[in-house]
């Protein structure tokens, strides 16, 4: 049976109702930060200043000895930061581990009301998005707050690519979804030790051609997961990400994959250096001579509807609502 889309709406008594009032902004890049180390949460009134999302990461990368003290280090940045327009975000652990319900209620009760969105790592089903959704919705009641928290699920084992499309569904709270590379390697048993972006082997001889060097073309390897997230995020109404870009040290590579997920609908990607923070600015703000373009497209026809022929190429209902995202991007970047 197919439940109707708001059946998962908090059910708590006194749970907030709108989910479809949230502000939009621009979210090209949800930078990550370590919230355990002191000199990082004194750098945050100069990080919030450049990003569009600040994480405060408390799963994978904060080791074992330290969650709590992340979990505090959150706490307290969230409370010593005024974050205006830039959202608020944390990444709980998984819900199979030892920390996780501590990370909700904790900070949920002591700064639920600044924090925009839950990112939960391994999600492999809708059970676990159910499971967080109800959680919220009896902290939000518990604590009065006003705004309901949003969930965002990270992509990142084979049996999650496989409720792709229910995960998405699961629940009006979904804020969107990430891939996570790294983790999906692994647990699809791909032969790589890097996080995110291509890899040498994976690759495709052309032809022979006399007298010519047969050099391979690289494939992107996060090609397929990549379409099945931002289809099941657009049905739903839903931002898809690109996850993690692990190699600091080679930016091109990092742009390229980042501009193949722009291409394919991503909204933005992860920014774990402050190097990649920029990049995802350029990559994931339109190009503005294209935006110039689809303004004329949008001007030649008024009413969306059509056939019109601009610079030597056909234009036509479509491709005037391709012009649309991309005006209407350019106007969310520039606000
Ligand atoms: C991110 O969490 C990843 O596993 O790539
Ligand atoms: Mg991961």
């Amino acid at each position: 049976m197919k439940l109707p889309r708001n059946f998962y709406r908090p059910l708590a008594v006194g749970a907030p109702e709108p989910f479809r009032d949230m502000p939009v902004r621009a979210e090209r890049m949800i930078h990550f930060v370590p919230p355990h180390i002191e000199k990082v949460r004194a750098k945050i009134p100069d990080i919030v200043k450049q990003v569009d999302i600040v994480l405060g990461n408390l799963e994978d990368a904060i080791p074992a000895d330290a969650k709590e003290a992340a979990r505090a280090g959150f706490i307290e940045m969230a409370e010593a930061n005024d974050f205006g327009e830039t959202g608020l975000w944390t990444r709980i652990n998984a819900l199979n581990s030892p920390w996780v319900l501590d990370d909700i209620v904790e900070i949920v009760g002591a700064i639920g009301d600044k924090l925009d969105v839950i990112m939960l790592p391994k999600v492999e089903g809708a059970w676990d998005i159910h499971y967080l959704d109800q959680l919220l919705a009896q902290l939000e009641a518990r604590h009065s707050l006003t705004k309901p928290i949003l969930i965002h699920a990270i992509l990142e084992t084979a049996e999650g690519v496989n409720n792709v499309e229910a995960i998405a569904a699961a629940s009006p709270r979904m804020h969107g979804m990430s891939l996570g590379p790294a983790d999906l390697a692994a647990s699809r048993a791909m032969k790589t030790t890097r996080v995110g972006g291509g890899h040498p082997g994976y690759s495709v001889l052309p032809d022979p051609v006399e007298g010519s060097a047969r050099r391979g073309v690289q494939q992107d390897l996060w090609h397929y997961t990549i379409a099945r997230m931002v289809d099941a995020c657009a049905a739903n109404g839903l931002k898809a990400f690109y996850g993690p870009f692990g190699d600091f040290s080679d930016p091109d590579a990092c742009e390229s994959q980042f501009r193949n997920a722009f291409l394919m609908g991503c909204a933005g990607a992860w920014t774990l250096h402050p190097s990649q923070i920029d990049i995802a600015k350029r990559v994931f703000s339109p190009d503005p001579e294209e935006v110039k373009l689809a303004a004329r497209i949008l001007e030649a026809m008024p009413d969306g509807t059509g056939a019109v022929m601009i610079d030597g190429k056909m234009q036509d209902d479509a491709t005037w609502k391709q012009a649309k995202v991309m005006v209407d991007l350019a106007k969310l970047v520039a606000r």
